[in-house]
C-alpha cells in the first residue's frame, strides 16, 4: 500500500496565489515519488484552482461537506460541488468540525454522501483525553461504530482513518502521541472495523496518524508506529517541512 501523505491546511493560507505556488512546491516533490500519494486539503474556496493542477500523485481534497445536495442551508457546501470543483477526497469529522457541530450521526450522514458522489472519506477520530479506565477507547469505538453506520461494506474500500488524539493537535498540544502508542490504537482501530465490515475489508482501510506530525516525529510513526500515512496540520504550510515528510515516506520501508 502507498503511504499516504496528506495535508489538512486549514483556514491557509490567506490567498489563492499563495496557494497555488504552495500547492505546486509540493506537487515537484510529490510527483517525483513511487511509494507515496499526496493529498492536499485547502479550503473550499481554493479546490478549483489547486485540482486544475492535480495529478494522480498529488490530488486534492476538501476539509468538510455537507449531507444534502440543495436547499435552505446557509454557509454550506455539498458532496456534488466539491466534488465538481476538482476534489478526489473530503475531510469528515475532524476534531475542529466536531467542536463546532459535528456528531457521529451527522458525520455518518456526510460520509454516505461523499461516498454516493465518489469522493474518498479521510475519516478523523480521537479522544480529547485518557482515562485509567479505557474509558477512551470506548469512546473511539462509538466514533467508528455510530460514524460508519449502515454504510456497505464495499464503499469502505473508499475509507481512510485518521487516528489523531485532539490533546495532540496544534499549537496549544503539548508533544504528538508516541510511535508505540499509535500502533496499540492501530490494532484497536483495525479490531473495530473488522467488526463493522470483516477482517479483509478493515486490513485494506489506512490508518493515519495526526497530531503534531513534523519532519522529526514523521519517521518514528511511519516505521516503529506502522502507521499508514501521516494526516499533517501546521507542518503542511511550509513547502520545506512537507516535502521532507514526502522524502521520509518515500524512503521508509
Ligand atoms: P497539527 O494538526 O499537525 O497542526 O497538530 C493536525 C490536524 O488537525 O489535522
Amino acid at each position: 500500500m502507498k503511504k499516504l501523505l496528506i495535508g489538512n491546511w486549514k483556514l491557509n493560507p490567506t490567498d489563492e496565489a499563495t496557494a497555488k505556488k504552495l500547492f505546486s512546491g509540493i506537487k515537484t516533490k510529490a510527483s517525483r515519488l513511487r511509494k507515496v500519494k499526496t493529498i492536499i486539503c485547502p479550503p473550499s474556496v481554493y479546490v478549483s484552482a489547486l485540482a486544475k493542477g492535480a495529478t494522480s500523485k498529488c490530488a486534492v481534497g476538501a476539509q468538510d461537506l455537507f449531507w444534502e445536495v440543495k436547499g435552505a442551508f446557509t454557509g454550506q457546501v455539498s458532496a456534488p460541488m466539491i466534488k465538481r470543483l476538482g476534489a478526489d477526497y473530503v475531510i469528515v469529522g475532524h476534531s475542529e468540525m466536531r467542536a463546532q457541530g459535528d456528531t457521529n450521526e451527522t458525520i455518518n450522514k456526510k460520509i454516505k454522501k461523499a461516498f454516493e458522489y465518489r469522493l474518498q472519506v479521510i475519516l478523523c477520530i480521537g479522544e480529547s483525553e485518557r482515562d485509567h479506565d479505557g474509558h477512551y477507547l470506548e469512546f473511539l469505538q462509538n466514533e467508528l461504530k455510530e460514524g460508519l453506520y449502515k454504510i456497505p461494506k464495499k464503499l469502505l474500500r473508499n475509507l481512510i482513518v485518521a487516528y489523531e488524539p485532539i490533546w495532540a493537535i496544534g499549537a496549544k498540544a503539548k508533544a504528538a502521541s508516541t510511535p508505540q502508542d499509535f500502533l496499540e490504537k492501530s490494532i484497536f482501530i483495525r479490531k473495530v472495523l473488522s467488526h463493522i465490515a470483516d477482517k479483509d475489508t478493515a486490513m485494506k482501510i489506512p490508518v493515519l496518524y495526526g497530531g503534531s506530525v513534523n519532519e522529526k516525529n514523521a519517521e518514528g510513526f511511519l516505521t516503529e508506529g506502522k502507521a499508514d500515512g501521516l494526516l499533517v496540520g501546521r507542518a503542511s504550510l511550509s513547502k520545506d517541512s512537507f516535502n521532507e515528510m514526502l522524502g521520509i515516506a518515500e524512503r521508509v520501508k
